[in-house]
């Protein structure tokens, strides 16, 4: 319970980029239709965000992943907690993350929705910490590249604390 949070980008830089996210996709999809596939629960506050930012048609499903290992460290080991309701066989569909580390569990996941026969398959994350990749993902949409330091708010927690947070910071133990 020592821990301290620093704000590292602000609650208003966040929206901002959003905005820009979803105006982006709106136009690459322009005349289309996409799925958002948003990852429980890290990338709930994100998705909701990023989908009112998008003004081709949306729908959205949730699946929920947990990857063995440390605390904050995922392992590879990735088990579908939760799946999908809907098909996504034919969809456009926009995996959205709220953040990529090692890549571990999105090169899983990745590969797992491949074999449903999406019309297409993108990854969005809020953040991206290159220097920590094992496993190699691309980012088709990208908020903010940030170093290798642990960070909640907008979804993402530490011992399930911190989601709540408007802005991103680093916690500080
Ligand atoms: P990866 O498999 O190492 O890429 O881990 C991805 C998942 O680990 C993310 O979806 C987050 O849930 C979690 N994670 C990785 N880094 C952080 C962080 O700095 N803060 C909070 N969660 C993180
Ligand atoms: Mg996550």
């Amino acid at each position: 319970m020592s821990e301290k949070v620093r704000e590292l980008i602000s609650e208003a830089d966040v929206e901002a980029k959003i905005a820009e996210l979803g105006a982006q996709i709106s136009k690459d999809y322009e005349g289309e239709s996409v799925f958002l596939l948003c990852i429980l629960k890290g990338g709930v506050f994100f998705t909701t965000e990023l989908a009112k930012r998008i003004t081709v048609p949306v729908s959205l499903d949730f699946m929920s992943v947990s990857s063995y290992g440390a605390e904050t460290e995922s392992s590879g080991v990735v088990r579908i907690i939760k799946d999908l309701d809907t098909s996504i066989e034919g969809k456009n569909v926009l995996v959205v993350e709220d953040i990529i580390d090692t890549g571990r569990t999105l090169a899983y996941l990745l590969e797992n929705l491949k074999h449903r026969n999406p019309k297409s398959l993108k990854l969005c994350a809020l953040l991206d910490k290159p220097e920590r990749r094992v496993s190699d993902v691309a980012v088709d949409y990208k908020g903010f590249e940030i170093p290798d330091e642990f960070v909640v708010g907008y979804g993402m927690d530490y011992d399930q604390k911190y989601r709540n947070l408007p802005y991103i910071g680093v916690v500080e133990f």
